[in-house]
């Protein structure tokens, strides 16, 4: 283990809340800091999918909904997330992927962040820092048709960025990698137009209160991976 991950894991992260479209690299850049620092990457979209996956209640309901490319009711996603949070893996920490995506969802993060529930976890007394991964149009559509994913172990390809050393295989465990149904162009294209309608208004939430931090996202995983470090390494808690 680095230094510089050492340092990260031994101290608390707390809160960290990645913003941006589909396609960003939300995922990407979450598994990166979760690695660096020891904590919990929370992935709204995964978790979800998971159920669909399990055919749990939760999941019956979101199917539809993910596959046309809507946003699942804020009240299904909050409680999600709430039974997550409480887990003792996120007391020091945890990495939000996915979440908040509308303007009632944080404003129930920050009602729950200051709950009782929550007040046990060392991380509580840190607010949470906001990163939005600015990424061009044309950029998204081709990183979200692009995109890839291993079914066993969760990692991220892109054929056009990323590709696996075999094609169509994941590099660590050979598993035959897959497509998400809601990469297909069509509901791609209505994803962005929901993030647009609901989860952009959350820059001017988040700006408001001076949690908001920017990062050119249209560079490679590896730049942008080091200035968001960096900027949470920076003590840039707000
Ligand atoms: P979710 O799974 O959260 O999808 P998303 O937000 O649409 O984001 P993506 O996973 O598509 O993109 P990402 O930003 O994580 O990018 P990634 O790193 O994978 O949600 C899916 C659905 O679940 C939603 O549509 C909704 O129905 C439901 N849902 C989830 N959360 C919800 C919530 N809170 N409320 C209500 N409903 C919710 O990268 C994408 C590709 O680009 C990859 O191939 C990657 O290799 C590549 N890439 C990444 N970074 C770079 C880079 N710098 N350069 C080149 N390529 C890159």
């Amino acid at each position: 283990m680095s230094q510089a991950v050492a340092d990260a894991r031994s101290c608390n992260v707390g809160p960290v809340i990645l913003l941006g479209p589909p396609g960003a690299g939300k995922g990407t850049q979450a598994k990166r800091i979760a690695e660096s620092y020891g904590v919990p990457q929370i992935s709204t979209g995964d978790i979800l999918r998971a159920n669909v996956a399990a055919g749990t209640d939760l999941g019956r309901k979101a199917k539809a909904i993910i596959e046309r490319g809507e946003l699942v009711p804020d009240s299904l996603v909050c409680d999600m997330v709430s039974a997550r949070l409480v887990e003792p893996d996120s007391a020091r920490g945890f990495i939000l992927d996915g979440f908040p995506r509308t303007v009632a969802q944080a404003e129930w993060l920050d009602s729950f962040l200051e709950s009782k529930v929550f007040e046990n976890q060392p991380c509580s007394k840190l607010r949470p820092i906001v990163i939005d991964f600015a990424v061009d149009y044309n950029s998204l559509l081709r990183r979200l048709t692009g995109r890839r994913s291993c079914p066993t172990c969760g990692r991220i390809y892109n054929v056009y960025y990323q590709p696996p050393r075999v094609d169509e295989t994941c590099d660590v465990d050979g598993t035959k990698l897959v497509t998400r149904k809601d990469d297909d162009e069509q509901v791609v294209s209505e994803r962005l137009k929901e993030y647009e309608r609901k989860t952009l208004p959350l820059i001017d939430y988040y700006r408001a209160k001076g949690r908001l931090r920017v990062i050119d996202g249209d560079r490679d995983m590896d730049a942008v991976t080091r200035d968001t470090l960096e900027l949470l390494s920076n003590g840039n808690r707000l």
